[in-house]
């Protein structure tokens, strides 16, 4: 299995570290500088306290590493020839900041140490000036600085000054850009449907087609982020993470890329027909409710048949079709929708409902109040495989996420605390996946992947998992998990 750039034992550059997260930081300020500059005069003091922090982040990286560069390729943006990597809370000021940049061609800001206050605040202001409508603006904003006197901050056109490359041992777009834009594209697609629009379903797929390249090569970034619950719309946040989930799946029982695809797409869309639903009902399972909010939840499934066909329908739409209406009729053929003649799930259908029911149980509030994690999740599943759940899909799906999701902070039996970073490569030990350490016994701050299936000279294994941590711990220790990867 692919463990990814860094083998376990190695370790992160401390710079390297250091300086993404003065990347994230610089970005934030940056982002918050300009949007302040937008309401406030260059004089008013929210502005000049946002300048202030930007300059003060700009210093630490000048004291850290003797020069500051802060440069963009294409859609990425780099510290020092570091490329910052965004995280769930950062990623709206990275688009932000990435759009200024584009919108006026702008490649590199490299500062000098002499830098003053009042050339911050120039920079802003310059770069908050309505683009010209003119086909160079790159043009106007260097003969602009040159007005300004911003001497000791060296303006580059993108592509001209810099040596960086967006392969820079990073491997790529991160997964995390490759999530948030699913989620965007999706939410996008089911407002189309709501108001009756055609969805835009070349970037729908291209978005599918990105997931399942990172799947096929490994994935666990992807896997690391269905962990998050709460990004954009319930109902868009829920279609992407079982959509990568169904992906993984797919390609863990060896469906073929065009099929796996299809699939992805499929999962995107299953509940597509809650577009119709009253917003309370749209993140509920149905055992939550009765009555007749049970049967309005029910019609969802109907309610996607229908929306997707209104659409141009494709080989691809109609499979997603047939996932949307039979996703919650069970493997055994109970569930709904209830039909007169008997109706089996086909295999995409079959996958979705486990990738369904996994997002769902590892969510708070939906399947139970607090979100299941580890072997209540497994054991959840278990319980339902053979009647609701196919029993060898749930077995695939048990040994591609292990008893420890990736992303979970756990303790090991050395003292040491860790993030889970991939799924345990043998599936004799669910229990057994490899981490990256984060805490030493001590609580000093450590940085180093393991594999716990690493055994000593007596042919013990070295580490194990002592204890889970709470779902809310997961969740900070993904932030910080995801900026270091
Ligand atoms: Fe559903
Ligand atoms: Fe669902």
């Amino acid at each position: 299995m692919d463990r990814g750039h860094e083998r376990p034992g190695q370790s992160v550059q401390p710079n390297r570290a250091a300086l993404r997260k003065h990347g994230q930081a610089l970005v934030c300020h940056f982002a918050v500088a300009l949007r302040l500059g937008r309401l406030y005069s260059h004089k008013h003091q929210n502005f000049a306290a946002a300048a202030a922090s930007l300059e003060e982040c700009i210093r630490s990286v000048l004291s850290l590493e003797g020069a500051c560069s802060f440069a963009r390729v294409g859609e990425c943006l780099f510290l020092n020839k570091t490329r910052i990597k965004t995280d769930f809370r950062s990623h709206q000021s990275f688009r932000f900041v990435l759009e200024v940049l584009k919108a006026r061609d702008l490649g590199e800001m490299r500062f000098d140490s002499e830098l003053t206050r009042e050339e911050i605040e120039g920079l802003v202001t310059l770069l908050n000036r309505q683009v010209p409508s003119r086909e160079d603006p790159w043009h106007e904003l260097e003969a602009a600085a040159a007005v300004l006197g911003l001497d000791r901050v060296h303006l580059s056109r993108h592509g001209e000054s810099s040596d960086l490359n967006v392969q820079d041992g990073e491997g790529g777009v991160p997964a995390t850009e490759i999530y948030f834009k699913a989620i965007t594209a999706l939410e996008a697609a089911l407002e189309a449907v709501k108001g009756g629009r055609g969805v835009d379903w070349n970037l729908l797929k291209r978005r599918v087609q990105t997931i399942v390249d990172i799947a096929l090569g490994g994935g666990s970034q992807l896997l690391a982020l269905t962990n998050v619950k709460d990004w954009g719309s319930p109902l868009a946040n829920h279609g992407v993470n079982v959509a990568i989930l169904s992906v993984m799946l797919g390609a863990k029982v060896g469906l073929t890329k065009k099929l796996i695809a299809d699939l992805g797409l499929a999962a995107l869309l299953h509940d597509v027909g809650k577009v119709s639903l009253p917003e309370e009902l749209r993140s509920c399972c149905r055992e939550a409710l009765s009555g007749a909010d049970s049967r309005c939840y029910e019609a969802h499934v109907s309610s996607g048949v229908e929306k997707l066909l209104q659409q141009k329908v494709t080989d691809g739409v109609a499979k997603a079709a047939i996932v949307a209406f039979l996703h919650h009729l069970r493997f055994d053929g109970t569930g709904y929708p209830r039909l007169r003649v008997s109706q089996r799930q086909n295999l995409y259908t079959r996958i979705v409902a486990v990738a369904d029911f996994y997002d769902n149980a590892t969510a708070p509030g939906r399947l139970a109040r607090a979100a299941l994690q580890g072997e209540e999740v497994v054991r959840a599943m278990l319980d339902r495989s053979g009647t609701e759940l196919d029993p060898v899909v749930v077995k695939a799906f048990v040994n591609l996420v292990g008893l420890y999701a990736v992303g979970c902070l756990v303790r090991l039996d050395t003292g040491e605390v860790a993030t889970v970073v991939e799924p345990p490569a043998n599936p004799r030990f669910l229990d057994r996946p490899a981490v990256k350490v984060i805490l030493e016994p001590d609580g000093s701050p450590a940085d180093r992947l393991v594999d716990l299936l690493e055994k000593d000279e007596a042919g013990g294994f070295r580490r194990s998992i002592l204890k889970l941590y709470e779902k809310e711990a997961v969740r900070l220790s993904l932030n910080e998990y995801l900026a270091v990867l």
